[in-house]
């Protein structure tokens, strides 16, 4: 039960990354508006290679578990970063990452304790942390103190509380917080945020969100037996036993969770695309199918978010041209909300994020696989064929082919607006109130690198310019306010109640 990379296995163990991609495509670095949906950028050395010249950064990690292995195959993607040590209580993975990087002519030092690699690797600028979420807290802040910029996975902690301490960490030392919501620095959802839902205001007041994380029932995660982690250090950092030190994710001491673990990311961008934490959450769950674990194994939640109407002009109902604009009852805000589940024993229609829009929809997940822009048939036209000629294209029509039903996604079955057939309209299994199918658009960003080197990169171009907060695309303050966000609904599960939140709430 974690989120799996298409280079882990099924017991959860690294092996050797895909091969390397044609180019690499760089978007925006850090606050630059999504306007350049297309960029380029070519790099200068063939992948995988520094030419280990002093003024590489020189990086280090903790936690060469799966997401370690993503996070390095996306390190070889970038140009002048260099890994010089490894650190990993567990030999098996830690041994392997090593010996990766030796072959990519990045020879490291391995470290069994975090503490130890601080102490001896002097040359550092940064580290990244990718162990189990309730070492976060203290691993971040043992490196901020160290002097060393920090790209902290999500979820940034297992506790609200020490979320909190990261980010006034943060701002003691001054060094940088990253937090790992990786979606946020990829331009195709760089272009669907910045240019699609808000530049160009295409989709309208955005009225819902939805996303979803299927997954089929699986075992719990395994390990090779001739490689099981050392009972004395097992015993040291907390594990009662394999169980736990595998599937650490629904233990409670260790983390927060599917809704943390899958959840995380995807309403991370409810808050982002509606650009503000929500008001209130309510949600229902339970551990139904897997008893073994401490988590609730599915969960269905439910947020509300005020929105001001200064974002979609929301202030008045216009029913036509001829009638008079109503005033909304609140005068400075409408409601949007947002429903998300998370199931853990069907892997029905998979992951991805929804953005429902009075004007058109965006449907995008992470793989690509969805990428797709629905017009409704209310929406102004002209404005649609206008964005749709800027270049760097924004939507386009490329890959869609209206009329071919098989192709059309089955969420958005076409359907001809002409009047039924009176056969048709006579039988009791067909409404004729049923909406024109929305028109179908592809978006027009590419990302042609893996998931996680535009978020590294943003994070290694603050590193290497000395930046500050402001430079990075989730700042540790953002993500604490998805940590609070996604953290309230196991709370919102166990007690049964509508958690109302107070701004106060998600400031530091
Ligand atoms: N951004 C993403 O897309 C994404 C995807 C998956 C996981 N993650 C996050 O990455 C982190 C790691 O997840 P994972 O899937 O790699 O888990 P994992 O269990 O596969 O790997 C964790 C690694 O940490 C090591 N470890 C445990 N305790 C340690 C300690 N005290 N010191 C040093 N090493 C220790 C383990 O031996 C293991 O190798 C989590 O925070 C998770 O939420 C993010």
């Amino acid at each position: 039960m974690t989120e799996n990379h298409p280079s882990t296995p099924a017991d959860g163990t690294p092996k050797a990354p895909a091969a390397p991609l044609s180019r690499r495509t760089f978007l925006r670095s850090s606050t630059a508006a999504g306007v350049g949906a297309g960029l380029i950028v070519t790099s200068k050395t063939a992948i995988g290679q520094t030419d280990g010249s002093d003024d590489d950064l020189k990086i280090g990690i903790v936690g060469c578990g799966a997401e370690g292995d993503a996070l390095m195959n996306a390190v070889r993607q970038l140009d002048k970063v260099r890994f010089i040590a490894v650190c990993d209580i567990w030999d098996y993975a830690r041994n392997a990452m090593a010996k990766r990087l030796k072959a990519y002519k990045m020879p490291v030092n391995d470290y069994v304790r975090f503490e130890d690699m601080l102490a001896k690797e002097k040359d550092l600028d940064a580290v990244l942390i990718a162990v189990p979420d309730f070492l976060h807290h203290t691993y971040s802040i043992l490196a901020m103190d160290a002097g060393l910029d920090v790209y902290c996975e999500k979820m940034m902690s297992n506790t609200i509380e020490n979320a909190r301490e990261m980010v006034l960490a943060q701002r003691r030392t001054g060094k940088l917080l990253q937090i790992g919501h990786q979606r946020r620095s990829n331009p195709r959802y760089i272009n669907a945020h910045d240019n699609v839902a808000h530049g160009h205001n295409l989709l309208g007041w955005i009225t819902h969100a939805y996303a979803q994380w299927n997954r089929a029932v699986s075992e719990p995660l395994g390990f090779p037996k001739k490689y099981p982690l050392d009972p004395a250090i097992m015993q040291e950092f907390g594990y009662e036993n394999m169980l736990q030190f595998r599937n650490w994710r629904m233990f409670k001491k260790f983390g927060g969770g599917i809704i943390s673990d899958l959840g995380a990311h995807q309403i991370d961008l409810f808050n982002w695309f509606y650009k503000t934490p929500p008001k209130s959450v309510i949600a229902s769950g339970g551990i139904d199918y897997y008893p073994i674990y401490e988590q609730y194994d599915n969960i269905m939640t439910i947020y509300e978010y005020d929105i001001p109407h200064s974002m979609w002009d929301t202030a008045n109902y216009v029913q036509n041209e001829d009638t008079p604009p109503v005033p909304r009852s609140n005068p400075d805000h409408v409601t949007s909300r947002a429903y998300y589940q998370v199931l853990t024993t069907t892997a029905s229609e998979g992951f991805y994020e929804k953005f429902l829009g009075k004007n058109g929809s965006i449907v995008i997940n992470e793989t690509g696989a969805k990428n797709s822009v629905y017009q409704e048939t209310g929406a102004p036209d002209e404005e649609w064929q206008k964005v749709a000629a800027i270049t760097p294209p924004i939507i386009t029509k490329e890959d869609v082919v209206e009329d071919n039903p098989v192709y059309n996604k089955f969420w958005e079955d076409p359907m001809p607006w002409t009047r039924p057939e009176p056969w048709m309209a006579t039988k009791s299994n067909v409404d004729v109130r049923v909406s024109k199918s929305p028109s179908e658009w592809t978006l027009g960003a590419k990302l042609d690198m893996l998931a996680h080197a535009p978020h590294l990169n943003n994070f290694f171009e603050a590193c290497r310019k000395k930046g500050t907060q402001a430079d990075l695309n989730c700042p540790a303050e953002e993500g604490y306010k998805t940590a609070v966000t996604v953290l309230k609904v196991n709370e919102a599960i166990a007690t049964g109640q509508k958690i109302e939140f107070k701004p106060e709430d998600f400031v530091v």
